[in-house]
């Protein structure tokens, strides 16, 4: 549990109950810890800080006491996902397909949903060009897969582990463009895309984002999705005109329930279809600062799934 921001701790906390109609218990089985809970937790997230004490975790997959089992991403505050058991209201939990395990179920939540949203928002058209920056991480993975699932013509899996990429190639096709400590030039990207690219997947920012941009098609999307490379740019004019370049932010936190809905249904299906896998590494509840302390040294190469 949270008592001042920044790193939670295990500890007893209150049994979650119900205060309003609609809102059920449930048991959770699976949650993500996400680079949203870390930053909500060190207060520094756009959507203001947590209510002290409070549980941390804002996604998680969830038993009801009808045996059914339900994604959740609006735990009710104070309780979180990161607990044995959390509030949630009846109405904002999505189904999950029995084709679908536990922690695949909690990986498509948060990482999912932008990734799907991405793509829905860049409003990809079959036979596109689609570079994928961040490719190793939990989102550029399911972009890079639900993009071929979706008819993209190629797309480019851009990152700086050339180790992590090549798998990543051998395992859904994809080509790839390994980073390198300097910054990406956009001539490499294209070159990996064979011509320019007409989608941008980016949860990066910073130089890959810029040398992305310069590998822009005429009337590319760039949708911006994080900052792991860096929160700022400076991003000529002329870059943007020059190809007609249309920037679009996507926050799965503030996307409408519905939208989130969609997004989450559709990878479902992927995944159930075995178009798309996700990777995880399973860590028990009572391990959680631990891993949450790796999360914040980025010493993870993939995502931490607590299973409590
Ligand atoms: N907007 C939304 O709704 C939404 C939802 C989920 C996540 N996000 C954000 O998206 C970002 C990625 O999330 P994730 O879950 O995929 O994280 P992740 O699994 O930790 O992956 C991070 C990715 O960023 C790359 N990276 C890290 N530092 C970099 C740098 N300095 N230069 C270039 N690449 C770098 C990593 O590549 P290497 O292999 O090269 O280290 C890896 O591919 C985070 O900022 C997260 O907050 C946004």
């Amino acid at each position: 549990m949270l008592t001042e921001l920044g790193v939670p701790s295990l500890g007893a906390f209150a049994e979650p109950a119900p205060s309003a109609a609609g809102q059920e218990v449930v048991e959770v089985v699976a949650a993500g810890i996400n680079h949203l809970d870390l930053a909500k937790a060190a207060g520094t997230f756009y959507t203001g800080p947590p209510p002290l004490p409070s549980v941390p975790g804002s996604d998680g997959v969830g038993r009801r006491a009808d045996g059914s089992r339900v994604y959740f991403d609006a735990p009710v505050a104070p309780f979180g996902s990161l607990a044995e058991r959390t509030l949630v209201a009846a109405e904002t939990m999505l189904p999950i397909p029995d084709a679908v395990g536990d922690e695949a179920a909690a990986v498509a939540g948060n990482a999912g949903i932008a990734a799907m949203t991405a793509l829905d928002r860049a409003r990809l058209s079959a036979g596109e060009r689609v570079l994928v920056l961040g490719a190793t991480g939990s989102v550029g993975r399911i972009a890079g897969q639900a993009a071929i699932a979706m008819g993209a013509g190629r797309v480019v899996a851009a990152g700086r582990d050339r180790t992590r990429l090549e798998a990543l190639a051998a395992r859904t096709g994809c080509a790839v463009a390994p980073l390198g400590e300097a910054a990406p030039m956009a001539a490499e990207l294209e070159a990996a895309a064979d011509g320019p690219v007409d989608v941008i997947v980016d949860p990066v920012w910073g130089e890959p984002a810029l040398a992305a941009m310069g590998a822009a098609a005429q009337r590319a999307r760039l949708v911006q999705l994080g900052q792991r490379a860096g929160a700022t740019i400076e991003l000529p004019a002329a870059l943007l005109r020059s190809r007609r370049l249309e920037l679009i932010g996507v926050s799965g936190a503030l996307e409408s329930h519905a939208d989130r809905a969609a997004a989450y249904a559709g990878l479902m299906e992927l995944i159930a279809a075995g178009k798309v896998t996700v990777d995880f590494e399973r860590v028990p509840l009572d391990a959680v600062e631990d891993a949450w302390r790796r999360q914040v040294a980025g010493a993870v190469g993939t995502k931490l799934v607590v299973t409590p």
